[in-house]
């Protein structure tokens, strides 16, 4: 089993992650993969432990598969979902983090609309705080699970090129995939709309800014591309604000179709962390080609959420049988 112990209490963003820490979650959710593929899903290694699943903005995906991982691993799984409004933000937040943290959970996984939720939360609880996607801020298990998938599909992550093309000014997928993927030495071309992608992002790397690049034209992010990754226009936090003319256009400015994959690699993979539109951001074709790996991003999600939960869950020790 993984010997390192895992330098974090909480995973609240990919950017307090380390190379290290990143390539030891996928490591560990490689020993995972297998468990979903038994007839018996189910190990003991936290058994007795107790996750609360905090899901205050809509989720399919991402709250099925905590959900899921954490059975699989044997702990008591709880599910809370509910819209968030405005004027229950700040307190009603705190109140009802401080009420779970009553019960004695040991993980809360938490999806919130407002950036810095999780963090907020970890300040005020004992037990290991799992962000699942805070505002526009950051989706640390999204691109965790987005690296797995690559470096199954490439072998490899290092010297890759990668092009991240949507609303990345309202992603926190894009934020925490530009982290990840930079970290473990992939060049990201990052393409939208010039409304939707902000000013100055690349330096939010630092020393690692060089490998990112902005682009304004799909058809130069996709140029000579290893991965293409199509994110959703975050239309629930645009506002009243229009930031392009029509889907339609969008679409055809902004869209990976049939007429302009060809530029990506021969071998490039198209990946999208859903919900997808389809005919907006990516054309059916290439969601269900032979390119697609979006369905292996589902499968990989729970074996790295596994791994998490295992890595965060587990103070004292697991094991997996
Ligand atoms: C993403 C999210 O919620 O940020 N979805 C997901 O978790 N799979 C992306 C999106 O909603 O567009």
């Amino acid at each position: 089993m993984n010997a390192r112990a895992f330098p974090h209490r909480h995973l609240l963003g990919i950017e307090p992650l380390s190379a290290e820490d990143v390539v030891q979650v996928l490591d560990l959710s490689e020993t995972f993969v297998g468990i979903s593929e038994r007839t018996i899903k189910k190990v003991p290694t936290l058994r007795g432990r107790t996750v609360i699943n905090l899901f205050l903005e809509p989720s399919t995906r991402t709250r099925t598969s905590f959900e899921i991982a954490a059975k699989r691993l044997s702990a008591d799984a709880i599910n809370i979902s509910g819209q968030a409004s405005s004027t229950v933000k700040g307190e009603t937040l705190l109140d009802t983090v401080r009420n779970l943290q009553a019960m004695h959970p040991d993980v809360i996984v938490i999806r919130h609309a407002a950036s810095g939720a999780a963090h907020l939360v970890a300040q005020h609880v004992e037990c290991a705080v799992i962000n699942a996607g805070d505002g526009t801020h950051e989706h640390p298990s999204q691109a965790l699970l987005d690296a797995a998938t690559i470096r199954k599909h490439k072998g490899r992550i290092d010297g890759l090129e990668i092009a991240i093309c949507g609303d990345i000014d309202h992603s926190r997928v894009a934020r925490s995939n530009l982290y990840c993927l930079t970290r473990l030495g992939a060049r990201v071309r990052l393409c939208a709309p010039r409304t939707m992608l902000p000013v100055g992002i690349d330096r939010m790397l630092g020393d690692a800014q060089d490998r990112v690049r902005t682009c304004f034209r799909i058809e130069e992010a996709i140029e000579g591309a290893d991965v293409v990754m199509m994110l959703r226009i975050q239309t629930e936090r645009l506002g009243a604000i229009g930031l392009f003319p029509n889907t339609r256009e969008y679409s055809r400015h902004f869209g990976l179709s049939p007429r302009n994959i060809g530029g990506a690699k021969a071998d490039a993979i198209v990946m999208h962390p859903g919900p997808i539109n389809r005919g907006v951001e990516l054309d059916p074709a290439l969601a269900d080609g032979p390119r697609s790996v979006i369905l292996d991003q589902v499968s990989y999600g729970v074996a790295v959420r596994m791994a998490l939960l295992y890595l965060l869950g587990a103070a004292g020790g697991g094991t997996v049988e």
